[in-house]
């Protein structure tokens, strides 16, 4: 039986803790906006593996959200958040409020802004969400001082954009990537799930089957973008309770356009996905090609 987590609500109690930590060994730091799941909890895992005591944030950023957004009725589950982080053996939860994240105001503080990446989909779709993005992740990255920090794929431009900021600014985090983890049918695990109904939640389930059939036709030798496309909106364009923003295959590391998919380069391209399903906005994405013998998708 773990212990439970200790809660840290003080920038200054956060950083003696980190310290202290750091003494004597590696720490590991787990960025969240609360709510978790499963998906969280891998990356917890992960970084539990890899360093000898784990440090998760919780804490739903004002500044990463449009005025139109849901940050009022964003999932608040603190009690089960807690138990989540206990059980895999996390040691520390930063739980902080807007004051003392913002003491200045929502309106009125230094921002982090990444260049070209934030512009493209889910920044073109959502102004201002990376600035908040990167500009939460840098504060927090001072605050816990962590060796490493941890990341799903699941968020695919978000990892790119933190990456990049990560290497520009120099902040001497270790960043690692985890596997997107998904329902036993495919759906992508999200905090964001738990908004769809019985039959948002069958339409939901597209965005998965439509990065199914894109796997599928790069296996039987379609490697041109345009007719890979095609597949994923064939599968998504069928279903009048999906709204498609934007389904695309780009270079991996750039978000620039491609013509082919080069097989012989493993994870090269990735197709990015995001609808509107009733209210509930939804990501998802695929690796192409997959690594050697890999299946992301198996429903
Ligand atoms: P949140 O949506 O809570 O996600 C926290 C971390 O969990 C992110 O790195 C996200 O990519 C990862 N994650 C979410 N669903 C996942 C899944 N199904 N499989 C694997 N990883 C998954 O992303 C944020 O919070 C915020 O933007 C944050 C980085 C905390 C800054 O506020």
């Amino acid at each position: 039986m773990n212990d439970s987590p200790i809660v840290l609500r003080s920038i200054a109690d956060t950083r003696n803790w980190s310290s202290e930590i750091r003494r004597s060994g590696t720490l590991g730091f787990v960025p969240t906006m609360g709510a978790l799941h499963e998906g969280h909890a891998e990356l917890m895992r992960v970084a539990a593996r890899e360093c000898g005591v784990v440090a998760v944030s919780i804490y739903v950023n004002p500044t990463q959200f449009g005025p139109k957004e849901d940050l009022g009725k964003y999932p608040r589950t603190f009690e089960s958040d807690l138990e989540l982080c206990r059980s895999v053996g996390v040691k520390a939860i930063f739980f902080p409020s807007d004051e003392i994240m913002y003491p200045h105001g929502r309106e009125d503080f230094t921002a982090v802004e990444v260049p070209s990446l934030t512009t493209l989909f889910e920044g073109a779709s959502r102004p201002g969400h990376f600035v908040g993005v990167a500009t939460v992740v840098t504060k927090l990255f001072g605050i816990v001082q962590p060796d490493f920090s941890y990341f799903g794929r699941k968020d695919y431009q978000q990892w790119l954009v933190i990456k990049r900021m990560t290497e520009d600014l120099n902040l001497g985090v270790n960043l690692r990537r985890v596997d997107t983890v998904r329902e036993s049918d495919g759906l992508a695990m999200s905090s964001r799930n738990r908004y769809l109904s019985a039959d948002e939640r069958a339409s939901a389930l597209g965005l998965s089957r439509s990065l199914k059939a894109l796997e599928n036709a790069l296996a039987t030798g379609e490697t041109r973008v345009k007719p890979l496309e095609k597949c994923i909106m064939d599968v998504l364009g069928s279903d009048p309770g999906v709204q498609l923003d934007y389904a695309r295959i780009v270079n991996a590391d750039n978000l620039r356009e491609l013509e082919v998919v080069e097989t012989h380069i493993p994870e090269s391209a990735v197709a990015l996905i995001a609808a509107r399903v009733g209210t509930t906005r939804l990501i998802d994405n695929l690796m192409l090609p997959p690594i050697s013998g890999r299946t992301e998708i198996r429903a």
